[in-house]
């Protein structure tokens, strides 16, 4: 998979009497190897547009391509959830590798292709977490969980890499840790979005666009 596109797509909830139109018609396309930054005030609809775009919501309107597939493992797309979602009972490492573990599943293990436990070490010790791979996710600040779910999301090199404000609990050094990172995946191939307040975020991004009330437009907002 190299890339994916949304056309037309069109988002709406329901609150009682009320319906919102989270997103009113998103064109956008990211292509393998691009590195695009997804802004805009809260409530414009970013995690919405990220929430259809990996299949957890389905759009009222529009399509996407690729479509969305049941069989995609986290080497087709990978996701840097706003609340993380590491798993409790396992330790950061076993979070980190938990992509992979899940698709050892699906294969005979003479198909499992390269060993991904090599770069989980080099991933926690380029993100400063390799002393705390044996603590458990509330052994660790919520800035360390959020390294962890970086980690995880880049372990099985993704076609395509969505997150959602991935340095929100970062300092100013971990947050360039986590922009390297990313981009460095996205030199390598995936196609990463990159919903983000970080005005750095922007300007490492190879295009930025702007969403306001479920529109998107180019560039920064003014
Ligand atoms: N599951 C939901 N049910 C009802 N309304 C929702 C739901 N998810 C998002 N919304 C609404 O859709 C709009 C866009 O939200 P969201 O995509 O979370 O924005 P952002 O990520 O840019 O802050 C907001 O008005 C929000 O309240
Ligand atoms: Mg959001």
């Amino acid at each position: 998979m190299s890339g994916f596109a949304a056309r037309g797509v069109v988002k709406r909830f329901t609150r009682g009497a009320e319906t919102v139109t989270a997103l009113a018609g998103v064109d956008l396309a990211v292509g393998g190897g691009q590195f695009m930054a997804l802004v805009g005030p809260s409530g414009s609809g970013k995690s919405t547009l990220l929430a259809v775009l990996c299949g957890w919501e389905a759009p009222d309107e529009g399509t996407l391509e690729p479509p969305v597939d049941a069989d995609q493992g986290w080497s087709d797309l990978a996701l840097v959830p706003q609340a993380l979602g590491l798993v409790a009972d396992l330790s950061l490492l076993d979070n980190v590798l938990l992509p992979a573990r899940l698709r050892e599943r699906r294969f005979t293990p003479t198909d499992v292709p390269g060993d991904p436990v090599p770069l989980a070490h080099r991933l926690m010790a380029d993100f400063g977490l390799e002393h705390l791979a044996d603590r458990y996710p509330h052994q660790a600040s919520l800035g360390e969980q959020q390294r962890v779910a970086v980690a995880r999301a880049l372990v099985l090199r993704p076609g395509l890499l969505l997150a959602d404000e991935p340095t929100a609990h970062q300092d100013r050094d971990h947050a360039d840790v986590l922009l390297d990172a990313l981009r460095d995946a996205a030199l390598d191939g995936t196609a990463v979005l990159l919903a983000t307040h970080d005005e750095v975020a922007w300007s490492r991004a190879d295009r930025v666009v702007s969403m306001r009330d479920g529109r998107l437009t180019d560039g920064a907002p003014a």
